[in-house]
């Protein structure tokens, strides 16, 4: 039975919410392996918008279940807001709609702090983190001081923990100026908190697997986006998981055979929030325009993202380095009424020409990009079902990203609404 994972190719805020929520209707399970409430997926649902952060997308459909694996990183009252919100709205999340792998890392008060007070201290050289302990958090688990979901079953194993956990903590703060961490009141806040998270806690490598050897479908659900990756990303103005596709099986237990059909989630221009480079960014009046068009404000944070021409050279790099099989385009509508388009198909560095991104921050620095222009369309795309709906211009602007980032359409999405969907290819057809 073939399995699905979505990943951003981009520098995420592709739309992905829509399409996992689409494919999470012919999907048993829908699972989340990296990332952490820094995500920010919105999904429309007839006149309900649900605005998910930490939860999978497929929480909010009835009879399916959600996961949350050990290669996210969690923040236990995060997740309770986001839960408490979605109730509100008429969605319960209970053990039987949602699992918390056992082994996943807390993300802490004291994580949140860091990434402030380290942003804060960074000056012009701050990463533009979305403030919520991504990174701090992340630190933690590989410097083997973290505290996982299953430490919160037993007092001595967390006591324990978070003495080990301050020893880093406490001279950290001190050098950055903020006050030592109140024990007591940590430990107190995470017994309290511990039987509620529990409630969700499993083996999820195993009921995954079993559920796998029983032929249940399971999507995958990326965060962030691959230009945000820790190794293949934009470093240092990155996220600090593993955002390409293979994340999906260490982030969830299960093998790398698991991984079916890689569907790269691709936005039909470019954005970027926070710093760091972006070769295709426009400042000027037309930049605007795709920001107000495309509503480019992050879920998350609320900050206008940065807009630019589509570039095919980073997604034809992200797309490879994550073995996508076919794409999801997004937003094309955005591009409706353009008299011409621009799409980047290689970058001129210090007079040699380049077909990828170079890693070293000096020649990312000097990167002019190469523009190939097209015609644009007058007519609008928004709401098309199927390719007769649009316009010859906008067909030949879609067959051309393909051949530039050497993968197929597989679903073209022309509005946020769910329906509003083109399937060319089925990612769970076997
Ligand atoms: P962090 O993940 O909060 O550490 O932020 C690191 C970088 O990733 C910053 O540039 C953020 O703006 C960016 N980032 C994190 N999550 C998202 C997301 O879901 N969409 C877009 N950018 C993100």
């Amino acid at each position: 039975m073939a399995n699905v994972v979505v990943v951003g190719a981009q520098w995420g805020d592709e739309g992905k919410g829509k399409i996992v929520d689409w494919l999470s209707e012919r999907a048993d399970v829908i699972a989340r392996f990296q990332g952490g409430h820094n995500a920010g997926h919105t999904l429309v649902i007839g006149n309900q918008v649900f605005k998910l952060s930490l939860l999978p997308s497929g929480i909010v459909r009835k009879g399916k279940l959600a996961v949350i694996g050990n290669g996210v990183v969690l923040d236990p009252w995060a997740l309770f807001s986001e839960i408490d919100k979605l109730a509100a709205q008429g969605v319960s999340v209970g053990p039987e709609n949602l699992m918390i792998a056992e082994n996943t890392p807390l993300i802490l008060p004291l994580h949140q702090d860091l990434d402030r007070l380290r942003e804060d201290a960074a000056g012009k050289a701050k990463i533009g983190t979305t403030g919520r302990g991504i990174g701090p958090a992340y630190e933690d688990k590989v410097g083997r001081r973290t505290i996982r979901v299953a430490d919160l079953a037993d007092p001595e194993t967390l006591s324990a923990r978070i003495d080990r956990l301050l020893a880093h903590h406490d001279p950290l703060r001190q050098g950055l100026g903020a006050p030592a961490i109140d024990r007591a009141e940590l430990e107190a806040k995470l017994t309290e908190i511990a039987p509620k998270l529990l409630a969700f806690a499993q083996p999820v490598w195993k009921v995954l697997g079993e559920m796998r050897k029983a032929g249940k479908r399971i999507l995958f659900e990326g965060a962030q986006g691959s230009l945000l990756d820790i190794d293949f990303g934009t470093y240092p103005y990155v996220t600090s998981s593993t955002t390409m596709s293979g994340m999906a099986a260490t982030g969830t237990g299960l093998g790398p055979s698991a991984i079916g059909f890689v569907l790269g989630i691709v936005k039909a221009y470019t954005t970027r929030v926070g710093e760091g480079p972006f070769p295709t960014e426009l400042t000027d009046e037309v930049g605007q325009r795709l920001g107000e068009r495309g509503h480019e404000f992050g879920t998350v944070t609320g900050r206008k993202r940065r807009c630019g021409w589509f570039d095919a050279v980073l997604v034809r790099q992200t797309c490879a380095i994550s073995g996508v099989n076919g794409i999801a385009l997004t937003k094309l509508d955005v591009l409706d009424g353009f008299d011409t388009l621009k799409i980047c198909t290689g970058y001129e560095i210090d007079g040699r020409h380049y077909d990828y991104l170079p890693t070293a921050a000096a020649l990312q620095a000097r990167v002019t990009p190469v523009y190939e222009e097209m015609e644009g369309w007058k007519e609008s795309t928004q709401g098309a079902r199927s390719w007769a709906d649009l316009p010859a211009a906008a067909i030949k602007y879609v067959r051309r990203i393909e051949e530039l980032i050497h993968c197929p359409v597989a679903l073209l999405s022309t509005s946020p609404e769910r329906d509003d969907t083109i399937l060319v290819t089925d990612p769970f057809a076997d």
